[in-house]
Order: C-alpha cells, then structure tokens, then sequence
C-alpha cells in the first residue's frame, strides 16, 4: 500500500473483537476507521444469530445498516468483520451489496475463533465491485506481524 493512499477500514464487530483489529488495522495503515451499525438489534444468544444469518442468506434479507460510509476520498478500503458459520457475517454482506467500491482496492480481514472456510469466498460472492486484494484471516488477538505483512502487499 503506497503510503500517499488514503485508506479507510471499514468494520462490524458484535462483541468487540473485529473493533480491537480493526483499531489496530487503521493504526498500522494511518486509516480513518468507521463502524457499521445495524438498525435492528440481533439477540444475544449466538445460535440465535447463527439461525437467524442463515434465513437472510438464504431468502436474501439481509439486515438494514444505520449509515453507510462515505467513501469517495479514498483510494483504498479495508474490510472487516467477525465470521458467522464460516461465511462473512451479513452486516458485511449488507455494505458490500450496498457500496459502490468501483475504482477503490479492497481488501477484507476477518476474526474468527479459527475457522474461516467460505470467507473469502462469501466475501467476493458479495463484492462485485472494486479491485480485491487477498484477505486477512485471523483468530481473535491482534497480530501486528501478520497485518503489516498484509497492508505490504495492498
Ligand atoms: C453466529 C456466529 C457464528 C460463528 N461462526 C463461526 C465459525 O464458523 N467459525 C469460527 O471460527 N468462529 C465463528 N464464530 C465466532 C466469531 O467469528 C468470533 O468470535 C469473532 O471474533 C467475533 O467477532 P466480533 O467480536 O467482532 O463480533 C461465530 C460467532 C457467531 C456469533
């Protein structure tokens, strides 16, 4: 990533951990940072959550964002979020369905508790846009080795 970049990281965390990278992220890269929202609060009981991101994907519902980031003043975004079922968690779905990332690099991160499977795949299922980088795929502490080696090849 060429350090003139402007850089954006995007992120949805539900229980703070995608925050924590996501702070360190736009640290390590000088980014402005932003967090999705959802409109509609999601239960507290993660299979709940489970059961209810997979009747989204699969009717194609997926949940309403609060704001959607603005992004034209940047040339490349970084996307985080935590992974649901093996698949990026439909927050993420929902601002990649939403944002036009055409002309930008993109690149996703995600945290996990160690299985990421169909990430990277979900993730350019739902990214129709813009100029991917390959991802960053980590469990849930920060690892400033591993994310300066990914910004390197942005
Ligand atoms: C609905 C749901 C499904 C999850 N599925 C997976 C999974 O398939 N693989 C995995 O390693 N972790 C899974 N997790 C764990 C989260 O990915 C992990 O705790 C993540 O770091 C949470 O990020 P957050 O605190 O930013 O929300 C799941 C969590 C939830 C709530």
């Amino acid at each position: 990533m060429l350090i003139l970049d402007k850089t954006l990281a995007i992120y949805y965390s539900r229980t703070g951990t995608t925050r924590r990278i996501a702070e360190q992220v736009a640290s390590n890269t000088n980014a402005d940072i932003y967090e999705i929202t959802l409109a509609e609060a999601l239960p507290n009981d993660m299979y709940a959550v489970a059961e209810l991101a997979t009747n989204q994907y699969e009717t194609n519902h997926l949940p309403a964002l609060n704001k959607l980031p603005v992004i034209d003043h940047y040339d490349t975004i970084l996307i985080g979020g935590p992974v649901w079922s093996g698949k990026l968690a439909t927050p993420i779905a929902s601002l990649l369905q939403s944002v036009d990332f055409s002309n930008k690099n993109v690149a996703a991160f995600c945290t996990s508790t160690g299985s990421y499977a169909e990430y990277d795949s979900s993730f350019r299922q739902y990214c129709q846009t813009g100029n991917l980088f390959p991802g960053l795929y980590l469990g849930n502490s920060v690892n400033e080795t591993r994310i300066n080696q990914w910004v390197s090849q942005i």
